[in-house]
């Protein structure tokens, strides 16, 4: 049987216990309502080193703006519990809100670069939420090594930052995109979506690949037109974009010249009351 734990001192003896062990410890953090994706950590960190697994059920409300869904986010844990314990994980945190935050917050973790972009424009106090809860998620699972998808580029980038800068002693894994068969990037949130809509969304993932290909394979060359024809295919679909960008997948800076390769194309986009995001990276044709 799985373990659950509640209380960070149990997370941290529990850590502990297993490094005196000699076992290495890795994380995943999640807000719950597990799919494939999360899952896909669970093997990362396996292979990645980790002899124990955690994996942190916590839907984070500073990492949600004043109109965002944290009262309607989606929530299950039982079916979170059976699918940890199916994937092999050892240990499910899942902190209550009381015991993470004590009223009022007044000490923050914010990274102040690579957290201005994308995402951030839209969701201002976004990163500074996720920073701060994964210094916390750190703090009480003490791991050797954490795992974050690719699918949330941006985050995955912030987050190895704040290691650098702030010398956590914590080794970052970026797992690629878990997606559905037709190219939908698995999401939590795509339970929002009707089946119209859900098939309105399938331009983001065709439109990224075509990117890909017509660059990858020359036909085209410049990676800032490309974000026009992704833009476009995207509103013919009916989707209200938010961005569609080409970065730099290191830094995760805008590119100003449209021939430097890698580059990863980012895009976020609403259909209905749903936003989406994907991303992509295009290596050198
Ligand atoms: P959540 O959205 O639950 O995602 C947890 C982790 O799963 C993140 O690292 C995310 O990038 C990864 N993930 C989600 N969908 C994926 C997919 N289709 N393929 C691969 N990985 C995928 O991201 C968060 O939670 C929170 O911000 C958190 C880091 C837990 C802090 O609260």
């Amino acid at each position: 049987m799985i373990r659950i734990i509640h209380s960070i001192s149990e997370l941290q003896k529990w850590s502990m216990d297993q490094k005196k062990q000699g076992k290495t410890v890795g994380l995943v953090p999640t807000m719950g309502f597990l799919h494939a994706g999360h899952l896909s950590l669970i093997d990362a960190a396996r292979a990645g080193g980790a002899d124990s697994v955690v994996v942190s059920v916590f839907v984070n409300p500073t990492q949600f703006g004043p109109t965002e869904d944290f009262d309607q986010y989606p929530r299950d844990f039982e079916h979170d519990r059976r699918l940890c314990e199916e994937r092999g994980a050892d240990v499910i945190f899942a902190p209550a809100v009381s015991d993470m935050y004590a009223a009022p917050v007044t000490c923050w973790v914010e990274e102040t670069e690579i957290s201005k972009g994308l995402c951030g424009r839209t969701r201002p106090i976004h990163f500074r939420g996720v920073a701060t809860v994964v210094t916390k998620l750190f703090n009480a699972a003490l791991p050797d090594l954490a795992v974050f998808g690719q699918k949330d580029a941006q985050q995955a980038a912030v987050i190895k930052r704040m290691v650098r800068d702030l010398n956590f002693p914590v080794r970052i894994i970026v797992a690629p995109i878990v997606r559905e068969e037709d190219g939908l990037a698995l999401s939590s949130r795509n339970k929002y979506l009707s089946k119209d809509e859900h098939d309105r969304a399938l331009s983001i993932s065709r439109s990224l690949f075509a990117a890909k290909k017509a660059l990858e394979s020359g036909i085209r060359k410049d990676a800032l037109a490309e974000t026009g024809i992704i833009r476009k295919a995207l509103e013919e679909a009916g989707g209200v974009v938010d961005y569609v960008e080409v970065l730099d997948p290191d830094s995760m800076m805008p590119l100003t010249d449209g021939s430097v390769r890698p580059a990863l194309f980012a895009v976020a986009v609403r259909f209905g009351s749903t936003r989406l995001i994907d991303n992509l990276r295009v290596e050198r044709a």
